[in-house]
C-alpha cells in the first residue's frame, strides 16, 4: 500500500538485517550476500517494506563491521560489489527497498586514509583527516585530556612516529582501531557525498546514518566530570564536547541536498542517542534527515504510563517537524526484548545502560513482547524489526568468554559482556548444522533450544511468534485505519494502552495484573494471545479490534 509511494519510509516497517548473522550461503560460518538474496521471499512474505543492511564494507571486524576499510567495496567475506548490485535489484523486482549503513564519525584504522597519516608527518595534510592531538605532560606522554572511549578506557591513542619515536595521540570514541575523522576538513566532508552518491548511483534506497549525533566536536572542552566506579559511564551532560552539537546539522543539510537530488529521492535515518525528542526532531527539520530511531521508546519500561507518556511526546514533537514517528524496540546493540521484558527492571538502553540482572522469566517476557509487538506495529509511523525479534528470540546470555567479539568485553576490563547475546546467527531450521544458518558452523554459538525457535518450526503454527508478525504485517498493510497519522487515546484505566486509529481500527494492551474488558468492537482482528473465556483481555495481552 505504502511501497510506490516517495513517501514510503513514512509508514514503512523495515527489518534490519545484521548480515554476518543472517545466512550463510559458503558455509565459512558467517552471514554472507548470497544467503542474503536467497532468503528474500521470507522477508517479503513475512510483510516488511524494507531491509536495511548492518556494514557490509571490507573491514577488520574489530567493531562488526563499523570499522570500514574501505567505504565503496564490500567485505570478501560477505561477496563482492556485483552480488551486491544483484541483491539490490532483486530487492527491488521483491517491492523491498533496501537501506545500507555509513559510518561517517570514524573510520577503521586500516583505512588507506589513516594508515597514510600514521606514516605522515605531524600537522600534514594526512593528520587533518582525523584528530591528532600532542599529547600532555612534560614529555606529552600523557592523553590530551581525561575523555573517555564509549566502550571503555581512555578516548587517546598513542602513535609511533615514523622515525621511531613516541608520537602524537589520536582520538577515539569508540574502539582503538576506530580512529575519529576531523569533519572541520572540507575533505572529509566531500568524501562523504561522493560515498553517498556512489551507493545512491548503485540503487540503494538510504541510509542509516551510524552515529549521527557524532562527528562534529569541540576539542577544545575541558575534562569531562566521569562516574569513576563505571568504566563505560559517559557523563550525560548539556554541551557535550563530542555528542549532539550542533554543528552537526549543517552536515546533514547538504546530505539531504545529494539524497533529494534523486528521482525517487533516497532516504536518511538516524541512529542518534540524544537526551529528549526535542533534541532528536532537531534532526529531522525539512531540510535535513527524514526519520530517526525512537531510542525513548525502546528505553521506556514495560507500563502503561512510560509506554503513554514516550508515544505521546514522540508524535507531538516528532510531528510539529512534519516527521513521522519510528518505533523501535531491538537491534544489534541492545538485549533482545524477550529477556528484557521478562525481567524486574524493563528498561533498555545500550550496552552501558542495560540491566544486569542475570535471571529472567522467559514465558513473561514472551508473552509481553508479543503484546509489543502489536502495540508498535499499530502506531502511526514507521517501525523497524530486527533479525530473530520476529521468532523471539531471547538475548543470548551465557556465551562462554572465550567466544565473545564485541571490543566492549575487553576495552571494560572484562565487567561488561557487551552486545554479542543479540547477534547469534539465525535458526532457520529445526535441526542440521547451524539450525540451516548455513552448511557450516556458526561464528557465535547457538543454544540447543534454537531449534525449536527456528523459522521451520514456527512456519504455520498459529500459536508462533513468527506467525503473529506475519498476520500483524498482512493487517498492518491492508487496514486503511492503519494508513493514517491520526492517533486518539481512550481511557480504559491506568493499566491499559488504548488508542483509535481511523477507520474504526482500535488497539487495546493491558500492562496490568488483572484482565480488563474489551471496549465494545464488531471484530477482533487479531490478539497477541488467547482472551479469556468471557472475552477478557488478560494481563501482558494486546487486542486489535474493529469497531465499525
Ligand atoms: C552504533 C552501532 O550501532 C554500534 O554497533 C557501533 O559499535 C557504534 N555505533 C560505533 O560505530
Amino acid at each position: 500500500m505504502t511501497r510506490s509511494r516517495s513517501d514510503w519510509w513514512r509508514r514503512a516497517t523495515i527489518y534490519q538485517v545484521y548480515i554476518r548473522s543472517f545466512a550463510d550461503a559458503n558455509g565459512d560460518g558467517e552471514g554472507d550476500i548470497a544467503g542474503l538474496l536467497r532468503r528474500l521471499p521470507y522477508l517479503r512474505d513475512l510483510g516488511v517494506d524494507a531491509i536495511w543492511i548492518n556494514p557490509w564494507y571490507p573491514s577488520p571486524l574489530n567493531d562488526g563491521g563499523y570499522d570500514v576499510a574501505d567505504y565503496r567495496d564490500i567485505d570478501p567475506r560477505f561477496g563482492d560489489l556485483a552480488q551486491a548490485k544483484e541483491l539490490i535489484d532483486h530487492a527491488h523486482a521483491l517491492d523491498l527497498k533496501v537501506v545500507l549503513d555509513i559510518v561517517p564519525n570514524h573510520s577503521s584504522s586500516e583505512h588507506t586514509w589513516f594508515q597514510d597519516a600514521l606514516r605522515a608527518a605531524p600537522g600534514s595534510p594526512e593528520r587533518a583527516r582525523y584528530i591528532f592531538r600532542d599529547g600532555s605532560g612534560p614529555n606529552g606522554d600523557q592523553p590530551p585530556n581525561n575523555w573517555r572511549s564509549v566502550f571503555g578506557g581512555p578516548a587517546w591513542e598513542r602513535i609511533t612516529e615514523p622515525d621511531g619515536s613516541p608520537g602524537q595521540w589520536y582520538f577515539h570514541i569508540f574502539d582503538v582501531t576506530q580512529p575519529d575523522l576531523d569533519w572541520t576538513n572540507p575533505e572529509v566532508r566531500d568524501e562523504f557525498l561522493s560515498v553517498l552518491r556512489f551507493w545512491f548511483d548503485l540503487g540503494v534506497d538510504g541510509f542509516r546514518i551510524d552515529v549521527a549525533h557524532g562527528m562534529v566536536k569541540d576539542m577544545e572542552a575541558p575534562d569531562l566530570p566521569y562516574d569513576e566506579s563505571n568504566l563505560l559511564d559517559s557523563p550525560q551532560i548539556a554541551d557535550h564536547p563530542f555528542f549532539d552539537r550542533d554543528g552537526v546539522h549543517e552536515i546533514y543539510r547538504g546530505w539531504r541536498q545529494v539524497a533529494d537530488a534523486y528521482d525517487p529521492p533516497r532516504l536518511f535515518v538516524a541512529e542518534a542517542w540524544v537526551e529528549a525528542p526535542e533534541r532528536l526532531a532537531r534532526y529531522l527539520r525539512d531540510d535535513e534527515l527524514h526519520s530517526a530511531f525512537n531510542f525513548d521508546y525502546l528505553k521506556a519500561a514495560w507500563s502503561a504510563e512510560a509506554l503513554r507518556v514516550s508515544i505521546e511526546q514522540s508524535v507531538t514533537v516528532l510531528g510539529s517537524v512534519g516527521a513521522p514517528a519510528t518505533w523501535v524496540l531491538e537491534n544489534h546493540d541492545v538485549e533482545r526484548v524477550v529477556t528484557r521484558y521478562g525481567r524486574t527492571d524493563t528498561t533498555g538502553g545500550t550496552v552501558q545502560q542495560r540491566s544486569d540482572e542475570r535471571l529472567f522469566d522467559e514465558d513473561l517476557g514472551r508473552r509481553r513482547a508479543r503484546a509489543a509487538a502489536l502495540l508498535m506495529l499499530a502506531l502511526p509511523g514507521g517501525a523497524y524489526v530486527y533479525q530473530g525479534q520476529e521468532l523471539g528470540l531471547p538475548e543470548v546470555i551465557d556465551l562462554p568468554d572465550e567466544a565473545l567479539q564485541d571490543p566492549v568485553w575487553e576495552r571494560s576490563q572484562h565487567t561488561e559482556r557487551g552486545r554479542d547475546g543479540c547477534r547469534v546467527p539465525l535458526p532457520w531450521t529445526s535441526g542440521g548444522p547451524s539450525y540451516g544458518f548455513g552448511p557450516g558452523g556458526s561464528w557465535l554459538p547457538q543454544p540447543a533450544e534454537w531449534g525449536a525457535m527456528s523459522v521451520e518450526a514456527q512456519d504455520g503454527d498459529p500459536g508462533s511468534m513468527l506467525e503473529l508478525y506475519r498476520s500483524a504485517l498482512r493487517i498492518r498493510n491492508t487496514h486503511a485505519g492503519l494508513a493514517s497519522d491520526t492517533i486518539t487515546w481512550r481511557d480504559l484505566g491506568s493499566d491499559v494502552l488504548a488508542f483509535d486509529r481511523s477507520d474504526g481500527f482500535v488497539c487495546v494492551v493491558n500492562l496490568g495484573a488483572a484482565p480488563v474488558p474489551l471496549p465494545e468492537h464488531r471484530q477482533v482482528l487479531l490478539t497477541s494471545g488467547p482472551l479469556n473465556a468471557d472475552g477478557h483481555l488478560p494481563a501482558d495481552t494486546s487486542a486489535w479490534l474493529v469497531t465499525t
